[in-house]
Order: C-alpha cells, then structure tokens, then sequence
C-alpha cells in the first residue's frame, strides 16, 4: 500500500520511521516532510490546504491511507473531502476535529455527558466576562476559544493578569479564535497526556506520555509547543488509565455519536490528575508532539494496520502492544524561541548522536543546504532514546545531545524531572 504522510515536525519524522517499518507498506511520500523523514521516505511539495491538490496527487499515486499529522489540516476538513473522494485517512472529520478546534464546544459536551473537567463559563463579550472573575477571583484560567498554537491559555494567579488576559483576547490578539472566551477553575494536580486510538464507535488505549511546556528549567517561562517528553507517565498506572478510559474517552465517543460527529482518529486528552482521579483539561484531535517521539518507540506491533482499522472503522481490541521500556525525548530548540527563533545556524553531529545505541534523532524544524544542516523553525531537533526506564534514557539521550554541535541551539537540561523525583 501507498502512503501519504500530512506534516513536517518531529511528529511526522516519528510516524514516517514507524510506518516505514511496516510490511504493508510499498511507499511512503510525506508532504511537506523535513530532512529527517526525506530520508526513509519521498518528500513532496503539496500544500495541505489545497484540497482538490491533495486529492488529485493521491489519485496519481495509488494512495491507500492518508495520515493527518497537525490539526490545521483537520480543523480545515481535509478528511472529509478525501473521503467524498472515496480516499481512506486517518484523523477526525472537520465537525469531529471541533474537539480540539473549539474548548467551548468540548466543554459543553463534558457537562452533558458527566466527563469530568474545570467549571467553566463562555463569554462572548468582555463586561461579563470581567464581572466573571471578579466575582471569582485568582487563580483562573482563560481561553480563548479557538486553534491559537498553544498560545490561547492564560493562566492566571491574579485577578489583574486575568482581567488583562480577557482584553488582549477580546482586543483582537488571536483573531477569530478568539470571539469567544472560556473561563475555568483553576485545577491542580499532576499532568498527563494520554492517548487512545478511535474508529467512531470504539476506542483502545494506545499510550501516556508526559510533555514540559514551559521554556525554561523547573518549568518556568513562557508556554512552548513542548520542550520534552517521556513515555510512560509514571502517574498513569494502569487503574488510571482504566478510569480514563471509562471516565473520559468512552464518554466523549458517545457523546461524539450523539452529537452526529464520531470521532475516528487518534483522541489525545491533556489531563489533570488530582486528588479525585482524572479531570481533562483538554482535548487535541492529533498525535501530540514531542509525545508521539516517545511513544512511537515502545510500540511493539505495526502502526499502519492500527491507523487503517482506525479509518476504517474496525479497531482491534486493546490496548495496543508496548514494550516495558521507557523513552525520553529533548528538544533542541532555536536560541530564541519560543518568541523570535534564529534560523540558519549551522547543526553538525547528528549521525554520531544517532550512532548511540537507542538513540533516535527526529528532525523537526531543519533543512538541507548541499551537505550542510541548517536550523530552520523553533523546535528543531528531538534527541530520544530508549531504555530499561526514564532515568536511563535520559541518561542516553542526554549523552547524545552533547554529541550535537549546534552553538545556535538551547534545551532544557531537566527533562523527566517529575518522573524522578521519588
Ligand atoms: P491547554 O492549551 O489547554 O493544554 O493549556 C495549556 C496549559 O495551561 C496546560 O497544559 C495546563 O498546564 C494549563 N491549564 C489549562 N487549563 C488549566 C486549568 N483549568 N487548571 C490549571 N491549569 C490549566
Ligand atoms: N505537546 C503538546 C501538543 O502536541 O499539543
């Protein structure tokens, strides 16, 4: 079978390594794609937004399975139209993808069918919304209520940063993302990422990770799109994930059915463990990234067949086959980022890094100049390893990191803190 891979982060590189391997597979083409997955796969020049282009590529090339990476492409309905074309993808639907397209929406589907999350209020104007938090008080959490890459969320610890965040969302600093604000208890606890696969009716667990969002050490400063990650996430025992499963996931596909959306594809929910179990604070209609670069790696079975029952509305019982190991990933990320990135810094040292024994590096944000690598975007590399358990990869890739000669690049050196500390 043909494939065809939507993306060009660390993510797709992962996904191409693991559909790559598979014996379904006759050829792989990702587009855009990025050094990395340019070299175990065909990288091609479409644009994910021209549908009708996509459409017409997968007709000349024979494609049996399209694999959406990013949400954009899902939020914009390229699966529907692909599927009108009669062309099988993996991923939600545009009505599905609201999920992660639009908090209020998901919101108001967790009151209605009990799934456990923050109290909440919408606002579409900003005088109630401010007589919403005064009445009350810090901490609260604001949202904007669309796709504002990772940037839409403010958490805040007094009522001033609160009051401030409502104006800059109204004011116009994310666009129609934000017409609408969602307002929400702040939760505490312990976060996770976890992950089930989805065919519209069912769905079975495929993995937990961990993810660090803010840029610097002791997670402090400005949120990121992920600085590192490791799977499994210690605090998802297997009673956890049992409760998530039947708490969370369960509900929200009936929901989606109800609602005349199921949802196929992968379902990634943003939890909160706290003292009461699991509470999701949100959902994303996608593989996460950096996650997806430490959970791919345990896989112990073939990816491509979970992805075509996922699209074809026939998964498996689960959960998916994982190794007992664990896998640590690092972000090697662009001086600058996440506010103003610098491009077009030299990288040298990648093949002895990957040399390491269980080391992968993902390349996300690179690019080829002849024989030469060039840093090109904010999150540019995933150094990740796999071993007996967290600290040992982290060990691992940390060791091959520091292989890496890169003076324009930054990462934080305490990725899997949380995981170590008892
Ligand atoms: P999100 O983009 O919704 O994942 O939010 C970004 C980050 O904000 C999350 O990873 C949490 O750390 C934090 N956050 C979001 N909602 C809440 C909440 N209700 N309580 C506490 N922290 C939250
Ligand atoms: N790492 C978080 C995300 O993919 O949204």
């Amino acid at each position: 079978m043909n494939v065809l891979l939507i993306g060009s982060g660390g993510r797709e590189h992962a996904l191409a390594l693991a559909i790559a391997g598979s014996p379904l597979l006759t050829r792989l083409f990702v587009a855009p794609g990025n050094p990395g997955t340019a070299s175990i796969a065909s990288n091609v020049a479409l644009d994910a937004a021209d549908h009708a282009a996509v459409i017409a590529f997968c007709r000349a090339q024979n494609i049996g399975l399209v694999v959406v990476g990013p949400e954009a492409p899902l939020v914009a309905g390229l699966v529907d139209d692909l599927a009108s074309a009669d062309i099988a993808a993996f991923g939600p639907t545009k009505a599905a993808a609201r999920l992660e397209g639009s908090k209020g929406f998901t919101k108001d589907l967790c009151a209605e069918f009990n799934i456990p999350t923050a109290a909440y209020a919408r606002f579409v104007d900003r005088a109630p919304a401010l007589a919403y938090v005064r009445a009350r008080g810090a901490p609260i959490v604001v949202k904007a209520d669309g796709l504002a890459a990772g940037k839409g969320v403010i958490v805040a610890a007094t009522l001033a940063e609160a009051e401030a965040a409502i104006e800059m969302i109204f004011g116009g600093a994310f666009g129609a993302a934000g017409a609408e604000v969602v307002i929400e208890a702040f939760l505490e606890g312990e976060e996770a990422s976890f992950f089930a696969l989805c065919d519209g009716a069912r769905a079975i667990e495929f993995a937990s990770a961990q993810d660090h969002k803010r840029v610097g050490e002791g997670d402090t400063g400005p949120n990121t799109g992920g600085m590192g990650a490791y799977s499994p996430a210690p605090v998802m025992t297997p009673h956890m994930s049992a409760r998530v499963m039947a708490e969370i996931i369960e509900p929200t596909l009936r929901g989606m059915r109800a609602r005349g959306a199921p949802f196929a594809g992968v379902l990634f929910a943003g939890l909160m463990i706290g003292r009461n179990g699991p509470e999701l604070i949100e959902f994303n209609a996608r593989f996460g990234d950096p996650e997806t670069q430490v959970m791919l790696p345990r896989l112990d079975e073939d990816l491509l067949p979970l992805l075509l029952a996922s699209a074809r509305g026939c998964l498996p019982a689960g959960p998916v086959k994982l190794k007992t190991e664990a896998a640590l990933t690092v972000v090697y990320a662009a001086k600058g980022y996440p506010d103003a990135p610098m491009r077009g810094t030299e990288i040298a040292g990648v093949e002895s890094a990957s040399a390491l024994p269980g080391v992968t590096v993902y390349h996300a944000g690179t690019r080829r100049e002849g024989a030469r690598l060039l840093a090109n975007g904010g999150r540019v590399l995933n150094v990740t390893a796999v071993a007996t358990n967290v600290a040992e990869a982290q060990k691992r890739a940390y060791a091959a990191l520091d292989l890496i000669d890169w003076p324009g690049g930054f990462c934080r050196r305490d990725i899997g803190w949380r995981a170590l500390k008892d």
